[in-house]
């Protein structure tokens, strides 16, 4: 589903890469959650696979298809079958939820409802369908500014889901929310990509949370992959490695659910 090959990244104005040498190969309906302390690369990997970022060197292969060395069409396209999910949520606050999740659906609108800036029934439908599935169907007409952190990161999800994506990345999906709705939010994208088949990526601060919606955890440190498996096979050494000393732990959740 995803393919990356020896990708390194340096922002401008940098001396030192974000991204050295990463390869990675996601399959399809796996969750990969990628953990590791502040700076280690996980937003510069996730922002470089949906093209947000142009990465200096290396390839990435989404489908098969090269999305590095493509035109900007084509690129667009391979971005759609991408949708993201971020922290801040990043949704229109002054519009209203259904207006935002149907941002979803902008890559299926012909040219002519572009210019229109009018959706199909058919946008409708899938949009209040994603809307009813995150347990926000009576929101529809509210003003996003009006809603709880967990309710703006469940708009997003449904905008994401009404992309109809094969791939969604999460860069610290619930890093705004108390730890009840943490946990919440986190069930329902899980439990949504599971259901649909949906290979999902995430970027996740704590431990146990990785541990526990990661069938394979990336452990990021200082740009590159300092370990890669299943969550029961990440020893403490690992973690030291990961996140550096043990005294430090604490700050990431030691402890299992
Ligand atoms: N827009 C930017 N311009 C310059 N340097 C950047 C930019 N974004 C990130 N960096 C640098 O790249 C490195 C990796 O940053 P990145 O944001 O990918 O880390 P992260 O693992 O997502 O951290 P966090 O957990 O704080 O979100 C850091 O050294 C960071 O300072
Ligand atoms: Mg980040």
């Amino acid at each position: 589903m995803i393919k990356i090959k020896n990708l390194s990244h340096m922002y401008k104005n940098r001396s030192e890469e974000a991204l050295r040498n990463i390869s990675l190969h996601v399959k399809k309906g796996e969750s990969v959650v990628i953990i590791g302390s502040s700076g280690s690369g996980k937003s510069t990997l996730l922002k470089c696979i949906n093209r947000l970022i142009e990465p200096r060197t290396g390839k990435i292969f989404i489908e098969g298809e090269d999305i590095v060395n493509c035109h900007e069409k084509k690129a667009e396209k391979i971005r759609g079958k991408v949708s993201m999910i971020f922290q801040n949520f990043n949704l229109i606050e002054r519009n209203t939820v259904i207006d935002n999740v149907l941002n979803g659906r902008l890559k299926y609108m012909s040219t002519v409802r572009t210019i229109l800036g009018r959706f199909s029934r058919e946008d409708y439908r899938v949009a209040r369908e994603n809307l009813k599935r995150v347990g926000l169907e009576e929101n529809a007409e509210d003003r996003v500014s009006s809603l709880s952190g967990g309710q703006k990161q469940r708009v997003a999800i449904a905008r994401a889901l009404s992309q109809r994506p094969d791939i969604i990345l999460a860069d610290e999906p619930v890093s705004n929310l108390d730890p009840k709705l943490m946990k919440e939010v986190m069930d329902l994208l899980k439990k949504i990509c599971d259901e649909k088949g949906i290979t999902l990526v995430t970027s996740l601060h704590f431990l146990d949370f990785a541990k526990r919606y990661g069938s394979r955890i990336i452990g990021m440190k200082n740009g590159t992959i300092v370990f890669d498996g299943k969550p029961v096979d990440l020893t403490e050494k690992d973690i030291v490695d990961i996140y550096g000393k043990t005294e430090d732990w604490y700050l990431y959740g030691k402890t299992g659910f």
